[in-house]
C-alpha cells in the first residue's frame, strides 16, 4: 500500500499508542486527520505534527450522533485506537464507561460503511481472550487467536466491547464486503505510557522513591509487555495486508513475572525497597501471553524490542521528562484513572477501592 498523500482518519490520535502511529504514518506521508475528545489523550503528544501543519486535528466525541460521519468522510483508511480504555486498574473499576465503546465501535463502523472507506484497522485487545485459559501462572500457555470463540469469556465489559468490535467487523466484511483487520494489542508500553498500566506504574513507584514498594496482586502474575514500536509496525502492517477482518495478536512471546520487572525496574533505577504486595487491588489473569505466529505468517511481523531493553529506555524517558512533585501528587489518581490527572480519584473509584480493601483485611 502506498502511503504517500493518502488520506488516513486516526481516532484516538492523541493517545499514547495513537501518536506514535501518528508519527509512523506522516513519515510515510499520508495526509492524516486526527479526531480525538482528549479525555485521556494529549495534545502535547502530537503538537509537533499540529504546528508544521501536516495533521489536521478535531476535538470531538465520535459517540456525539453525526460526529463519525464527518470524520470519515473522504478517507481511504481508518485506524480505530479511540476507546474508553485504562490499564487493569480502570478497566476492573469502570465497566460502564468501558461498555460505552459499543456504541463508540459501532457508531464508526457504521459510518466507515457507509462512506465506503477502504479500509478500517481496529485496536483489539488481548482481553478478548477467555479468562478461563488464563488462571494458572504455572503453565506455559501460548495464546492462540482460535481460543477466542464459544464459550466466550472475555476479560470485563471492555474485553467484551472488544470482542464485539471484532466480530462485527468481521460480520461487515461477510455480508457487506467491508475491509478490515484488528490487532490484538498485547499490554503495551513505552514512552508517553501512561501510570494505569504496569509497566508505567512500576516505573513512577521509583521514580518518587515509594517504599515499600506497592505490588499489585501477588507479583506472580505473568505477562508479554511489548514495546509500542513494535505494536505500531504491526498496526500498519495489518493495514497494509490483512483485508477480511481477521483479528490477529501483536505480542511478544517473551513471559515475564510482575515481580522480575519490578527488581529489574529497582536495580535499574539504584533503588532499594520492601516490597508490598496487595492481593486485594486489581491485578487482572495470571497468566497472559500471545502466540505471535499468524501475525508472522500473515504480515512477516515479528517483535524487535527486548523487554527489558524498551523497558530501559522507557525508564530513561520518565526519569528525564517527569517532575517528581507533580507526579508524587497524582500518582495514587493515575493508577486509576485515565486523565492526565489533575482531578481526584472519583468517589465511586475510592468507594469500589474501599471495598475491596475491606474484603482483603477480613479474609
Ligand atoms: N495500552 C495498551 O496496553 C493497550 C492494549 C490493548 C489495546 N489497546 C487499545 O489501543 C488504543 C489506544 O490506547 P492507548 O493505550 O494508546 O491509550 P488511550 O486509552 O488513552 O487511547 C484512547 C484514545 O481515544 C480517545 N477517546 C476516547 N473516547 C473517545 C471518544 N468518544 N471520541 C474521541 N476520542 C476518544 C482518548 O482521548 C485517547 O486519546 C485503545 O483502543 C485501547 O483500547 C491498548
Amino acid at each position: 500500500m502506498d502511503w504517500h498523500r493518502r488520506k488516513v482518519l486516526l481516532t484516538g490520535g492523541a493517545s499514547f499508542i495513537g501518536s506514535h502511529l501518528l508519527d509512523v504514518l506522516v513519515q510515510r506521508g499520508a495526509q492524516v486527520r486526527v479526531i480525538d475528545d482528549l479525555s485521556s489523550g494529549k495534545l502535547e503528544n502530537i503538537r509537533r505534527h499540529l504546528s508544521n501543519g501536516k495533521v489536521e486535528f478535531v476535538q470531538a466525541d465520535l459517540k456525539e450522533p453525526g460526529t463519525a460521519e464527518r470524520a470519515v468522510e473522504g478517507m481511504s483508511v481508518v485506524f480505530h485506537l479511540a476507546a474508553d480504555h485504562g490499564g487493569r486498574g480502570y478497566v476492573d473499576l469502570h465497566q460502564a464507561a468501558c461498555a460505552t465503546n459499543l456504541v463508540l465501535d459501532g457508531n464508526v463502523f457504521r459510518a466507515c460503511y457507509r462512506a465506503k472507506v477502504d479500509k478500517i484497522v481496529y485496536a483489539s485487545s488481548g482481553c478478548v481472550y477467555p479468562n478461563h485459559l488464563q488462571a494458572n501462572p504455572e503453565e506455559v500457555v501460548y495464546l492462540t487467536e482460535d481460543m477466542v470463540g464459544p464459550p466466550y469469556d472475555a476479560d470485563n465489559m471492555y474485553g467484551w466491547a472488544k470482542l464485539m468490535g471484532e466480530m462485527t467487523l468481521q460480520s461487515y466484511y461477510r455480508d457487506w464486503g467491508m475491509k478490515s483487520a484488528s490487532c490484538r494489542y498485547f499490554t503495551v508500553y513505552g514512552e508517553r505510557g501512561h501510570e494505569n498500566h504496569a509497566v508505567i506504574a512500576m516505573i513512577a513507584r521509583a521514580f518518587v522513591g515509594q517504599d515499600p514498594f506497592v505490588v499489585w496482586g501477588s507479583g506472580e502474575q505473568i505477562r508479554n509487555w511489548t514495546h509500542v514500536s513494535d505494536i505500531v509496525r504491526g498496526t500498519v502492517l495489518a493495514a497494509e495486508k490483512i483485508e477480511d477482518g481477521t483479528a490477529v495478536n501483536l505480542g511478544t512471546m517473551e513471559r515475564t513475572r510482575v515481580m522480575d520487572a519490578v527488581k529489574e525496574v529497582l536495580e535499574y533505577t539504584g533503588r532499594q525497597a520492601e516490597i508490598e504486595l496487595r492481593p486485594d487491588m486489581p491485578t487482572g489473569p495470571m497468566n497472559r501471553v500471545a502466540d505471535n505466529s499468524l501475525a508472522k505468517k500473515l504480515l512477516n511481523w515479528e517483535p524487535e524490542v527486548k523487554f527489558y531493553e524498551g523497558l530501559h529506555g522507557t525508564i530513561d524517558w520518565y526519569f528525564s521528562t517527569k517532575d517528581r512533585e507533580e507526579v508524587r501528587a497524582v500518582l495514587d489518581q493515575r493508577l486509576t484513572e485515565r486523565s492526565a490527572g489533575t482531578s481526584p480519584t472519583t468517589d465511586s473509584t475510592k468507594q469500589k477501592l474501599a471495598t475491596n480493601y475491606t474484603k482483603h483485611a477480613r479474609a
